[in-house]
């Protein structure tokens, strides 16, 4: 039969593969409440401007109320012939209020109607992204107060370069993951326009007040030009590239996780709430849990880069393309918010291993720099050529097996003569990331005044 929505022109219904590449009601009925939503202060405003009467829009109230406790109670009866979930509810009203369902959609077209419905459900993730990432944040702080002066080595190319703290690669995560938040929410302050009232793309001749509607909304203007409004989805882009963003830093927090807690590094003993044993190597913990966060975050990059695609070749305005936007991006946000969940328990429950960092902080020359840095300060060197006797010493102590502060005076001094025994002071790792109070530097008495900042910052 043909469609009750649109079928004044059709004969015949559509063929079942049509009908199956058509639909998106299997995963659109996600925008149920805030379909119901954007219907609901539609219609009050149609009534405020006398465009239906009061009435009319108390029954669609009314029967809007009734189709979200059953969507809710999972009474609903979904019709995938209805295409999307806007002719869902819509015509679910109609059997339940009868006639007036017919006026709700008076000025209004399924294009400003979708637009609403998925701006307001990406500005709901935007701040669900935000309070997680502020869990994820004080479970670093956490960790961070804890290991404040843990020495560990330092990597970079992940050769050691220099002892830091914990506590100070702890916060270094913390910077990161606030600027996720400012990301979210600069994203969600620029999609934050109505879009309804567009109608299909050209506005339209009923009196509507897009201001009233928007403000209902929670918006804080209408958008300024119909064609744009329903032809829009840089709001769902912005949100996925910094959900991206923030996906590739938990991508690398996870990675750091997995080697950490591997026999050969022995970082960090990771929670058994978030690991898992092998059924044949009795002795196996595996970092499950971050590996899957790790390539979860597959998920979020292919949905940015779906939507893009699927919106570069778009000429204005809507085309039906664009309802792939929405799964994509639903199980993007999925992905994200799982990530983060899984992040700030693992993080929450893991247990640094501080003796096991310091052994590993020493190793690799580490204080090789130190050492640099102590002939030209108390010798008045050239750093250059601190550089070249540091490197020699660093290869005599590798001729001999062992460590920069094992190397005898006499040995030193052959390399170079003013070396006093002063310098073995500046071997040692805690007097290493003590020494470093240079402004964000690793010194722990900064780590500790980052996170008194932080802590201020978020309370
Ligand atoms: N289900 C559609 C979508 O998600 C709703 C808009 C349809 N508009 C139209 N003119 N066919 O994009």
């Amino acid at each position: 039969s043909s469609n009750a929505m649109w079928g004044g022109r059709f004969a015949a219904g559509p063929d079942a593969i049509m009908e199956a590449i058509n639909a998106s009601i299997g995963f659109d009925r996600r925008l149920a409440k805030q379909d119901i939503d954007g219907s609901r202060a539609h219609a009050a405003m149609l009534a405020a401007q006398g465009i239906i009467t009061d009435s009319d829009a108390n029954a669609i109230r009314e029967g809007l109320l009734t189709v979200l406790s059953e969507i809710e109670s999972d009474t609903f009866p979904w019709r995938v012939e209805l295409e999307d979930i806007h002719m869902n509810v819509e015509a679910r009203l109609k059997e339940i209020v009868g006639e007036p369902a017919g006026r709700l959609h008076t000025g209004r077209s399924r294009n400003d109607q979708v637009a609403v419905d998925f701006r307001l459900w990406v500005r709901d993730q935007c701040d669900a992204a935000d309070g997680a990432l502020k869990a994820l944040i004080e479970a670093l702080i956490g960790q961070a107060e804890e290991g404040a002066d843990w020495v560990m080595p330092g990597f970079t190319h992940l050769q050691v370069a220099q002892p830091v703290t914990w506590g100070h690669h702890m916060m270094a995560y913390v910077e990161m993951f606030a600027r996720d938040r400012a990301r979210f929410a600069d994203a969600r302050a620029r999609m934050n326009e109505s879009p309804l009232g567009a109608a299909a793309l050209a506005g339209t001749s009923f009196p509507l007040d897009r201001q009233m509607t928007a403000e209902a909304l929670g918006f804080d203007r209408p958008t300024a030009n119909s064609l744009d409004a329903v032809a829009a989805r840089d709001f769902a882009l912005e949100y996925l590239g910094a959900a991206s963003i923030c996906a590739m830093h938990l991508s690398r927090l996870a990675e750091e996780l997995v080697i950490w807690s591997s026999a050969q590094f022995r970082f960090v003993a990771m929670s058994d709430r978030w690991s898992t044993g092998s059924s044949i190597m009795p002795q196996k913990r595996n970092p499950d849990a971050a590996e899957l966060l790790r390539a979860k975050i597959g998920r979020i990059f292919g949905a940015n880069v779906a939507l893009m695609t699927i919106m570069k070749g778009l000429p204005l305005t809507y085309s039906k393309d664009m309802q792939e936007d929405k799964e994509q991006t639903f199980d993007a946000a999925d992905s994200l918010m799982l990530g983060l969940a899984a992040m700030t328990g693992m993080v929450a429950d893991m247990k640094g291993r501080p003796d096991d960092l310091r052994v590993a902080a020493a190793m690799g020359f580490s204080t090789a720099t130190d050492l640099a840095d102590w002939l030209v300060r108390e010798l008045g060197l050239p750093f250059r050529d601190a550089h070249h006797i540091t490197g020699a010493l660093v290869s005599m102590a590798e001729e001999n097996g062992c460590d920069l502060p094992e190397l005898s005076l006499d040995q030193m001094q052959s390399v170079h003569a003013g070396i006093t025994t002063a310098i073995f002071d500046v071997l040692g790792v805690d007097n290493s990331v003590a020494s470093r109070t240079s402004y964000g530097g690793t010194a722990p008495v900064n780590v500790r005044a980052q996170i008194a900042r932080w802590k201020k910052d978020l309370s």
